[in-house]
């Protein structure tokens, strides 16, 4: 039995849906979640500047105790995964892999489509994760630049919404792909938009799905679970405002988010400097 927590980072608060999943996947376990929300959103940053945060975040958690880390920000784990895995002593755990392989399982046609952020997509590596499972599928990407910003404003049920999600679909339709990885935190949030806009002839490979799924197996597989038996709890960490955190988070969780902790940016620089 391994008491110490787990540790999630993302951009901001759409990491939470990650969060949400280990908690369905592993209730037993405790949480500690570092959100940036003072610089998010990191979609639209250059790698290095994303890796830079990356390590900062994970840094933060490594001190803070945690047995595993989760880099649940697509941008991030496209950026850095490799160089977190390197710098940090802790396992990291990011999302991508576990959705390529999802991907590369479900399809039938061997065309896969691919929807995240700007970073995501041009960091190109869904696309090498797939092809590096089954070199002859046909990869699709397409960036989705509008998506988030609407999510955080909690536009999620109007005709923009709707109709955004159904152009950044329309090229994926087009080349007749069968499964579409969702590659972003914040996609499970509008999950039903992108069921009306797929249909059920295409499989939908959700990245929080498949990282609560990646951690649990790691955590087995090392013996460093927690017992069983117990009811985690919940640690909540920002660099931005803490109320506007607590307001996204009880949205997106529909979980009581009571305390959260502020954390200065210059503490997470300083730490890694
Ligand atoms: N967390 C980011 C991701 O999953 C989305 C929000 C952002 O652009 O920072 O790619």
């Amino acid at each position: 039995v391994d008491p110490r927590p787990i540790g999630i980072f993302d951009s901001g608060a759409g990491g939470l849906t990650v969060l949400h999943e280990c908690l369905v996947t592993m209730p037993h376990e405790d949480f500690v979640y570092l959100g940036d929300g003072e610089r998010c959103p990191y979609g639209p940053r250059p790698a290095e500047e994303i890796q830079r945060f990356a390590l900062e975040l994970a840094g933060h958690l490594e001190r803070q105790g945690v047995k595993l880390i989760v880099a649940a920000c697509n941008s991030a784990a496209a950026a850095a995964l490799p160089l977190l895995q390197e710098r940090l002593t802790v396992p990291v755990v990011g999302v991508l892999a576990p959705e390529a392989h999802a991907a590369v399982q479900a399809t039938r046609n061997r065309r896969i489509g691919v929807l995240a952020t700007d970073a995501t997509v041009e960091s190109d590596r869904y696309a090498n994760a797939i092809r590096a499972l089954d070199a002859g599928c046909e990869v699709i990407q397409v960036a989705c630049p509008t998506l988030v910003p609407l999510i955080e404003a909690g536009v999620t049920s109007t005709a923009a919404m709707d109709g955004a999600v159904r152009a950044y679909a329309a090229p994926l339709c087009r080349a007749g792909v069968d499964t579409v990885i969702l590659g972003c935190t914040h996609y499970p949030l509008i999950r039903p938009v992108f069921e009306r806009v797929f249909g059920r002839s295409t499989t939908l490979v959700f990245s929080a799905d498949e990282s609560a799924r990646e951690v649990a197996e790691t955590l087995e597989r090392r013996g460093v679970e927690n017992g069983r038996s117990r009811t985690g709890a919940c640690r909540f960490l920002t660099t931005g405002s803490p109320e506007e955190f607590r307001a996204l988070g009880e949205r997106f969780l529909q979980l009581p988010v009571e305390a959260v902790e502020h954390v200065e940016l210059e503490t997470l620089e300083r730490a890694a400097a």
